[in-house]
């Protein structure tokens, strides 16, 4: 070892001086996952390969979690990993930051745009995807007074009031359009969304800024975001898309969505720390969004459009093995193991008296998370009672989402190391409730 790398190379973390990629940690603890060389959707009902999968997570035995949209439970090596760099960090202190703190997040953004699949300079690394989509919609600067900005019933909660905010910021006007409802009879078509967002555009024609939701987290739709934003842009209409949802669950690549301004997150279906998250700005748009509070004008980097200020460095330093275990699994065997653990009670539920699915079968427009309402059961009291029965009663923990125009649902999330079983507990207990209409 020569003595520069002898210096870069601290307490089992090195921080190399080129690429300045924090090295993972070799673990003991890590069960490795040999993955059989069979299709995504043989893999998705192999059930030994997701029993070695579930193994390398440590998942509370009080309930079946069916409700892990919120955020990720990560692996064991990757909490290790973070605990590791936890108690690094900790200890090296300044020592550490003062000196290595650059390079170390230019190697982790290299990695993160690697696989992203995205330039190293079009991204920074965030807290998490609230955090990268306000300062979007806060600092995107082309909007004049009286344009119109767009967005949806379907939307994340603060997006929308980020949107609403604009009102304030830029004199816009904010123009909420609810999605069509599915009914039992006729889920949503991706025609009847493509046609929604024509019917929008065309009703609001001083449009500047349109939001979109990759997979939005009431009821699991996934929209045809490459379309919608090839027609927003044909009409001179820029997209921040909300993409925290997306990333790890289904399989896609950013850049041919045509989307230049993206938020994301790496806590929920990469299986990050909490706290780990990404602003995506197309290298070509980065002057259209203004430098964070101008903090830094005339700047054209993406860095300058976000300010963290002091983050969770640990968390953010265990990206590398949190990539490293993702890709064992691979986003594309994720996708198809959800959207099939799904179909477990979904394929049940649509025959259920007084019960709709309000999340469409076509596998380009749903993943794994999925909501369903009782028929008539709109209220945020009722289906809070229902999600407390659903845990009481059955066992199952889902989540009640007010978000949808048309009323509450409830939330059904499985993540990889849940079982078939888990998903028959939730049939059994939706059998007994529709029973009793
Ligand atoms: C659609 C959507 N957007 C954004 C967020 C916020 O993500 P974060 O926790 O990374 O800020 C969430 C979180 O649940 C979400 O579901």
């Amino acid at each position: 070892m020569t003595s520069f790398t002898r210096r870069k190379f601290i307490n089992g973390v090195m921080v190399a001086g080129a690429a300045g990629v924090v090295s993972a940690s070799a673990d003991a603890s890590a069960t490795p996952i040999a993955k059989p060389s069979v299709s995504p959707s043989e893999l998705a009902e192999d059930e030994a390969f997701w029993r070695t999968v579930a193994i390398n997570f440590d998942v509370t035995d009080k309930i079946t979690n069916l409700e892990n949209g919120y955020w990720g439970i990560m692996s064991t090596p990757v909490l290790q990993e973070y605990q590791r760099l936890t108690t690094w960090v900790n200890r090296e202190n300044t020592n550490f930051a003062r000196w290595n703190l650059g390079e170390t997040y230019m190697g982790l953004r290299k990695q993160v745009a690697e696989f992203l699949n995205v330039g190293t300079d079009e991204l920074a690394l965030t807290r998490g995807a609230t955090e990268a989509l306000q300062a979007l919609i806060g600092s995107y600067n082309r909007l004049s007074p009286g344009d119109t900005v767009l967005y949806a019933d379907l939307d994340y909660s603060e997006m929308k009031t980020a949107m609403r905010w604009l009102a304030d910021r830029r004199s816009v006007v904010p123009v909420k359009v609810n999605f069509p409802e599915p009914t039992k009879d006729k889920p949503l078509t991706e025609e009847d969304i493509l046609s929604f967002y024509e019917r929008s555009f065309d009703a609001n024609p001083r449009t500047r800024l349109l939001l979109l939701t990759h997979l939005n987290n009431w009821t699991g739709l996934i929209i045809p975001v490459a379309k919608i934003t090839a027609m927003a842009k044909s009409r001179d209409i820029d997209v921040i898309l909300d993409a925290a949802h997306s990333v790890g669950q289904v399989d896609f690549d950013i850049k041919q969505l045509g989307c230049d301004f993206v938020g994301v997150n790496l806590h929920k279906w990469v299986g990050a720390p909490l706290g780990c998250g990404v602003i995506y700005i197309n290298k070509d748009r980065v002057g259209d969004i203004d430098t964070y509070m101008a903090k830094t004008p005339g700047s054209y980097k993406v860095t300058a459009r976000i300010d963290t200020g002091t983050v969770n460095m640990a968390a953010h330093m265990a990206i590398p093995k949190t990539l490293e275990f993702h890709n064992q699994i691979s986003t594309t065997n994720k996708e198809a193991r959800l959207r099939y653990l799904r179909s477990l009670w979904v394929e049940k539920a649509r025959s259920m008296k007084g019960l709709t699915v309000l999340t469409p079968d076509d596998p380009t427009m749903v993943a794994g998370l999925t909501s369903f309402r009782l028929d008539g059961v709109t209220t945020t009291k009722a289906n809070n009672a229902l999600m407390k029965r659903l845990a009481t009663e059955f066992g199952v923990l889902t989540t009640r989402r007010t978000g949808p125009a048309a009323g509450d649902c409830i939330r059904v999330t499985p993540s990889f190391y849940n079982s078939p079983d888990d998903m028959h507990k939730l049939v059994d207990a939706l059998v007994k409730i529709t029973s009793e209409l």
